[in-house]
């Protein structure tokens, strides 16, 4: 269906009509049984379409960034079958190079016997929004960057700790085959989870031999120390959560909040797993190292009581395949994380 016989909102001239397209947002429609496609004058310069070109959802999809093609497809394919409505968020090539990120909502339209005969809906441009959000989000890594520094600098043991500790997470994160985003909250997660022993006297924290009750209960609330340094920020990832949970055990026996199974976040029940099994390959001021034949003894052994038995699983299976620790001490951004 051409433009000039589309449905409108407002004329190209309305006041509407304006601040629709300042805002990029334009609407769609696809009619059956043909499934032509029909777009606003501002959708088809968004996705970059001439005002003339005909659209079939095959041209469409054709053009979504590989990652997003089956899912923007299968929206349409459900709403068209059974009227689930649309929302999702899409990237698609520009036929100028770039991409460009749309926010496209949608529902089924219906005849007066409620039989699907199309859809319709918006698409808004999200490209900038997206943008600004990427640059401080960076920003914010930054600083978590710059707190991790200082941490090493001040306690080097707990420092390093904590980047072996992510390098495993994130190892274990992709074998659970958890989306790019997510395994990211999780490297970065692990990579500060201990940020709360900031907190804690460097006398405790390097003392030889066992630590006595009223000092371990000191140690104990590096969990919720933590979390509170980093709840004040809003990151894109549960990072608060995942340093509060680090201790959480999926039979409740954990600290600080005696959280069990499901309750405990699956980002913080990763980082768990990588945490013992780093505390025991490691030397301690207060010990040596027991070797990490001990620590996948230990999941082994609470499986499924203490640690969370896929992710337990995964990691057996990663050192099974040969899994290395770093051989140095991992550099943010350079050790597949940060
Ligand atoms: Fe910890």
């Amino acid at each position: 269906m051409p433009d000039d016989q589309a449905p409108s909102a407002g004329g190209p001239s309305s006041p509407g009509h304006a601040l629709a397209r300042l805002a990029g947002l334009g609407d769609w429609r696809l009619v059956l049984p043909t499934r032509a496609v029909w777009f606003s004058p501002i959708v088809r310069q968004v996705l970059g379409f001439t005002p003339t070109e005909p659209v079939t959802p095959e041209l469409l999809f054709s053009r979504a960034v590989p990652e997003d093609r089956a899912g923007a497809a299968n929206a349409m394919a459900r709403c068209l079958q059974d009227g689930t409505p649309i929302s999702r968020r899409d990237r698609y090539h520009h036929p100028d190079g770039h991409v460009v990120s749309v926010e496209v909502r949608g529902h089924a339209l219906r005849d007066a016997q409620g039989n699907i005969t199309g859809a319709e809906g918006s698409v808004l441009d999200v490209t900038a929004q997206i943008g600004a959000q990427r640059q401080l989000t960076e920003a914010l890594v930054g600083t978590l960057q710059t707190i991790s520094r200082i941490q090493q600098m001040r306690d080097p043991y707990t420092g390093g700790h904590q980047l072996r500790v992510a390098d495993l997470a994130t190892a274990i994160a992709r074998a659970l085959k958890l989306p790019p985003e997510r395994v990211r909250g999780v490297s970065l997660g692990a990579a500060i989870h201990d940020i709360g022993k900031l907190s804690l006297p460097l006398d405790i924290l390097n003392r030889p031999g066992p630590l006595g009750p009223l000092e371990f209960a000191l140690v104990k609330q590096h969990c919720a120390v933590g979390a509170a340094i980093l709840e004040p920020v809003v990151f894109p990832w549960p990072l608060a959560g995942i340093v509060r949970q680090h201790h959480e055990r999926m039979d409740g026996s954990g600290y600080p909040d005696g959280l069990k199974g499901d309750e405990i976040l699956l980002e913080a029940r990763i980082v768990a797993v990588a945490d013992v099994v780093e505390a025991m390959a490691s030397h301690r001021p207060y010990r040596p190292a027991l070797g990490e034949a001990q620590g996948l003894a230990e999941l082994r052994a609470h499986r499924g009581q203490r640690y969370d038995p896929a992710v337990v699983d995964a990691c057996l299976a990663l050192f099974e395949g040969g899994y290395q620790w770093p051989a140095e001490t991992p550099v943010w951004g350079a050790g597949g994380f940060g």
